[in-house]
């Protein structure tokens, strides 16, 4: 096959794509005598690998399918992909240059509009700036939604001459992601956050916390801090590799991990932000959070404030994933429903049966029935309907799934990944475990073949009924619910009641 030697086909290299085989697909364009640039992902994740030339999009693609995009004939052409419709209807802020840029390309990343949010917080007064991060109505985007600018001031008004910014990219949830994709795709945002968060707190010293399964955006950040040295100085930045342990993402955990110490939860106060990081005021924030910032700094905190819906202001990167035909990263302001992600913008499950449930939040998070489908996604409207919105992650479940084996499943985690501190997460998820199976063994269903200690057996012995076990049940949750110290054993009772509540028949409970 003859070509013009100017054909350049645009692939991502991102996680995502590799997996899915970008690097297959991007070496049979190369071998036909394309040129290939690597870019960040669109986030449009079924259509993965990608290929993008002259803005015409092509996907999901194997190498056997490269000769007949080269000659026009591909039965893979999606059109223009900035004009396809899933992602016609989002409002990137934070993802503004999701599948435009190359992510280690300094002159992309200024092209785009990089560093106008530094260079506007570095013409404020560092009070001014957290003046504008509190105006702006941004809240913490890794699961408590605390108003950052408000942690930002506590920080500022220490008096100490030493402070950290952490930023907590842990990202342990079960269907999240975007943490991920803006540390692969776009790592120059999080340096420019961090350096703006650094500018108005008085920190000259900054610490990325990643989990040691993310070795791509490891290596990404660790490149992007070393190139972006010069546009942060004086402030600096080291990225920090966690060994993954889910309760080291909780923030006081975390910090004793990044002290070299065992990943227990402190007690609190004090906060972090008085006494965190090597006792240093310390301002911890997620990914997204810090990522908000340099569009608020450079678009003004009232832009910011306009968009979203109730106290939950701005845009949330919503990320799709489970068992959804149409998985990837969704930004939109606040207060778009659940039933507009599943069905419009996920176009329903993959496997074409019912939806039966959507998990919102991580593994701490509810399980939605489809009766739920009218929330609006924000902190306090989940809050009211007992759940939570968390580090906004959404996994899709259609009618084969087995609700009592999804509680089991959620204790069974809490038990795993619990730190050992406090009695009700410690103990109770490992009693939460014994009392699902004896419930479902009471009412003839099988336990599950998941491996459990010895000691798990103690309530499928005693001689109770499966109402008497579910009121221990939910007596376990509530104990759990209002005696942990942290949100690990605090919220492992929402998926279970959710679970409960909603399919009873699952449990045999009904
Ligand atoms: C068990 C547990 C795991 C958590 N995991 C994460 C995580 O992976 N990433 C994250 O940003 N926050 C996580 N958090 C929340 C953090 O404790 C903390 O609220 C957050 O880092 C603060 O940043 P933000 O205000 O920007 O959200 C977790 C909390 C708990 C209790
Ligand atoms: S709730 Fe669990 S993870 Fe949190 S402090 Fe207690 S034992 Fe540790």
């Amino acid at each position: 096959m003859s070509l013009p030697v100017s054909v350049m086909v645009r692939i991502s290299d991102d996680a995502l794509a590799l997996a899915c085989g970008a690097d297959a697909v991007a070496a049979a364009f190369v071998a036909a005598g394309a040129t290939v640039e690597r870019v960040s992902s669109w986030g449009m994740h079924w259509l993965e690998p990608l290929a993008e030339i002259d803005g015409k999009g092509f996907g999901p693609l194997e190498p056997e399918d490269v000769a007949a995009v080269l000659a026009g004939t591909s039965d893979k052409a999606i059109g223009p992909v900035a004009d396809h419709p899933f992602l016609a209807r989002q409002q990137r802020l934070i993802f503004a240059r999701a599948g435009k840029t190359r992510p280690l390309n300094l002159d992309d990343y200024a092209a785009h509009g990089g560093w106008a949010g530094l260079d506007a917080a570095h013409a404020m007064a560092p009070e001014d700036v957290v003046a504008q991060v509190i105006g702006s109505g941004l809240r913490g985007r890794g699961g408590a939604g605390f108003p950052a600018g408000i942690k930002w001031r506590t920080v500022a008004e220490t008096t100490g001459d030493t402070k950290y910014i952490v930023c907590n990219a842990d990202e342990g949830d079960s269907g999240t992601f975007a943490d991920r994709m803006v540390m692969e795709g776009d790592p120059f945002l999080l340096v420019e956050g961090m350096a703006i968060a650094g500018h108005a707190v008085g920190a000259a010293k900054g610490f990325v916390y990643i989990r040691s399964e993310y070795p791509h955006a490891i290596a990404k950040m660790q490149a992007a801090i070393a190139l972006a040295k010069r546009h942060i100085a004086p402030f600096a930045i080291e990225v920090r590799v966690g060994a993954g342990a889910y309760v080291c993402g909780e923030e006081t955990s975390l910090l004793n991990s990044l002290e070299g110490k065992r990943g227990e939860v402190r007690a609190k106060p004090p906060l972090p932000a008085i006494a965190g990081l090597f006792g240093r005021p310390t301002v911890i924030n997620n990914v997204l959070t810090l990522a908000s910032v340099p569009w608020i700094m450079a678009h003004g905190a009232e832009g910011y404030a306009a968009i979203g819906f109730g106290r939950s202001r701005g845009t949330m990167p919503i990320q799709i994933a489970g068992n959804v035909r149409h998985g990837g990263l969704f930004e939109a302001g606040f207060g778009i429903t659940l039933g507009e992600l599943v069905n419009d913008v996920g176009g329903g499950t993959a496997s074409g049966r019912p939806v039966k449930a959507v998990q919102v939040g991580g593994p701490l998070g509810a399980y939605h029935p489809p009766s739920d489908f009218g929330l609006p996604f924000d902190y306090e409207a989940f809050g009211e309907a007992d759940g939570l919105i968390g580090h906004a992650g959404l996994t899709v479940f259609d009618d084969s799934a087995d609700m009592g084996a999804q509680a089991r499943f959620a204790f069974a985690f809490c038990a795993a990944e619990s730190c050992g501190k406090c009695t009700p997460c410690r103990i109770g998820a490992v009693r939460g475990v014994e009392l699902v199976d004896a419930i479902r063994e009471r009412a003839g269903r099988k336990a599950d073949a998941v491996e459990v200690l010895p000691q798990m057996h103690n309530a499928a012995k005693a001689k109770r009924t499966v109402a008497e076990q579910v009121t221990l049940l939910e007596d376990l949750c509530e104990t759990m619910k209002f005696g942990s110290l942290c949100a690990l054993g605090g919220f492992t009772p929402y998926p279970v009641l959710s679970a409960l509540r909603n399919w009873p028949e699952d449990f045999g409970a009904r």
